[in-house]
């Protein structure tokens, strides 16, 4: 927390204006709805147009003050676009949350190049869009601000399990850090956090849907649809109380894995699966995130911060940093 800002007092939020992106669902729906309750106004943007048309829907029944605005963030246009509607429509921005994201497996010498660009796509190039359109007109607002960038615990502790999404969180992080130095250097009226979840129960584990058709990968290393299916029984069984394991033996018995895929792949799909489903509730998650950002202005948001095997690979990182020693997983694999 930068000790010379006066908290604010989160009154003051009423009638001014959050911009979330991913907010049809998840974290930043949550947060949509933390946000109403302060009477602010909201412009929510998301790549899923049903899921936004019927957030709209039900957030304007309730009397919300919103616009919704079908975006894909790793569009530059798009992010564009969404500024200028929402600067159109309500002239200002306060809270901006650059929460988009996907998720995405593999070893760094494994991850289909598609699966690299999607995840680098979305989830840093979502946030580098955001900050590069909004910023600087917040900066001219010349008002108190937030922005909020979602990066992961991964993006801090090593893991080397989901390269393409450990990379691009961990690049959020650094992002966020030079974005709230810069602030600093200048004097600025405006606050960046970076936003660090453990597991939080969402529809991450369903974020394949929004790859776009551009980013599919080649037939050499897409799964077929009986595979595809397979992941989705996994994922089932595991929600219903079977070990990964076994869920992943039932689920490809006659099947073979999709392409460079090993058993260990398959197991981590199961073990994800139950680590998000027995994650944090996510208004829970959105709550802590909005009152630590916002009321209490700290910089880095650990939502599962004391979740022991994270904590301890962060520690862990900072002296085998100092050692010079090897990196280590949160887990064995
Ligand atoms: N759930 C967790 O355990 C967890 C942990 C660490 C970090 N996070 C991060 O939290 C953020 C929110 O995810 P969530 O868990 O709420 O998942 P979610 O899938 O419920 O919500 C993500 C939203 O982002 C949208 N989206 C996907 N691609 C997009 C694109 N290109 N442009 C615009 N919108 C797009 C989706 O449609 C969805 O509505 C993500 O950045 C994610 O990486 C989640």
């Amino acid at each position: 927390m930068n000790s010379e800002r006066t908290v604010t007092n989160v009154k003051d939020l009423k009638g001014k204006v959050a911009v979330i992106t991913g907010g049809a669902s998840g974290i930043g729906l949550a947060f949509a709805r933390r946000c109403l309750q302060e009477g602010m106004q909201l412009a929510l943007a998301d790549i899923d147009k049903n899921a936004l048309a019927k957030v709209e829907q039900e957030l304007k029944a309730e009397k919300a003050e919103i616009i919704t605005v079908p975006v894909d963030v790793s569009k530059a246009e798009d992010v564009e676009n969404l500024c200028n509607q929402t600067y159109e429509h309500f002239g200002s921005t306060d809270i901006l949350f650059n929460n988009a994201g996907v998720g995405g497996m593999g070893l760094a010498h494994v991850a289909p190049l598609n699966d690299w660009k999607w995840n680098i796509g979305v989830n840093l190039f979502g946030v580098i869009h955001g900050v590069h359109y909004f910023v600087p007109r917040m900066i001219k607002q010349d008002t108190e601000g937030y922005v909020l960038n979602t990066a992961s615990i991964v993006g801090l502790a090593l893991t080397h399990v989901e390269a393409p999404y450990s990379v691009s969180k961990g690049a959020v992080v650094m992002l966020t850090e030079t974005l709230q130095l810069g602030f600093q250097a200048i004097n600025a009226k405006l606050h960046a956090s970076v936003v660090c979840p453990g597991f939080i129960t969402t529809n991450i584990l369903h974020s394949e849907q929004h790859r776009p058709a551009d980013l599919q990968n080649p037939e050499t290393e897409a799964m077929t649809p009986e595979q595809a299916a397979g992941i989705e029984m996994i994922q089932k069984l595991v929600a219903s109380g079977t070990s990964p394991k076994e869920a992943v033996k039932i689920a490809f018995k006659d099947i073979p894995f999709p392409p460079r895929r090993t058993l260990q792949d398959m197991i981590e799909i199961g073990i994800f699966t139950n680590l998000v489903i027995k994650g944090m509730p996510v208004q829970e998650c959105a709550d802590l995130i909005f009152r630590e950002a916002i009321e209490e202005q700290k910089f880095y948001i650990l939502p599962n911060g004391t979740m022991r095997p994270y904590r301890e690979a962060i520690l862990k990182r900072a002296e085998n940093t100092l050692a010079g020693k090897d990196p280590e997983a949160p887990w064995k694999r």
